[in-house]
């Protein structure tokens, strides 16, 4: 599932081991993670047991620079591969690579290929109602809002308002 997808900026592909150290780097500032729903990562021991997992379970792609740098990464979750065909997908971005025009690239390679080479049906993202950038990103891509979900998120200790995202094969 996660084939290696080229673009003008950025080539995806599977994770490895000898990422570790970009990895943590992205995955430890104060800015990526809280906004994806998950705490930045505190040590280098985390960040192994996390990209293991990554690497294990094969679902997410490393977005890495031209010369083969990990600057963030793009998962899958959720995968209902009957006749639904569905999936969600997850997407965050090393920090110092924002505004760039990465993640619209990086986006658009995935959704390409899973909408149009692997013929999903629909793809799901959901988003905090404060992530004005991952919002306009999806709104870029034709994603419509579909629910919008009040939940008690561990990270934060409270709860906190989720927007679910659709976009459907035929109208990227
Ligand atoms: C969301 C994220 C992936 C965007 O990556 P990126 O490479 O910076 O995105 P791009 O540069 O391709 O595009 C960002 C878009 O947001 C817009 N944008 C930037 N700041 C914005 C703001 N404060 N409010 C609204 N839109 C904003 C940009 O203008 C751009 O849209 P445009 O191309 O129409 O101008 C990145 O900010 C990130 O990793 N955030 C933390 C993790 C996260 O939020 N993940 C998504 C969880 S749902």
């Amino acid at each position: 599932m996660i084939q290696t997808l080229k673009g003008e900026k950025v080539i995806l592909r599977q994770p490895r081991y000898d990422d570790i150290l970009s990895y943590h780097y992205y995955a430890s500032h104060s800015m990526v993670g809280p906004n994806a729903g998950w705490l930045p990562h505190e040590n280098l021991d985390e960040s192994k047991a996390a990209l293991k997992f990554l690497i294990i379970e094969k679902l997410t792609w490393a977005i890495t620079t031209k010369d083969d740098v990990l600057i963030g990464t793009i998962g899958l979750y959720d995968l209902k591969l009957d006749k639904e065909k569905s999936c969600y997908i997850g997407f965050s971005l090393n920090y110092d690579f924002w505004n760039q025009g990465i993640m619209t690239e990086a986006l658009k390679l995935v959704l390409d290929y899973l909408l149009n080479q692997l013929k999903f049906n629909k793809i799901y993202a959901s988003c905090y109602e404060d992530n004005f950038r991952s919002q306009s990103l999806l709104k870029k891509f034709g994603f419509s809002k579909i629910n919008e979900r009040l939940e008690y998120q561990l990270i934060f200790e409270k709860e906190k308002m989720v927007y679910d995202y659709m976009i459907e094969r035929g109208l990227l």
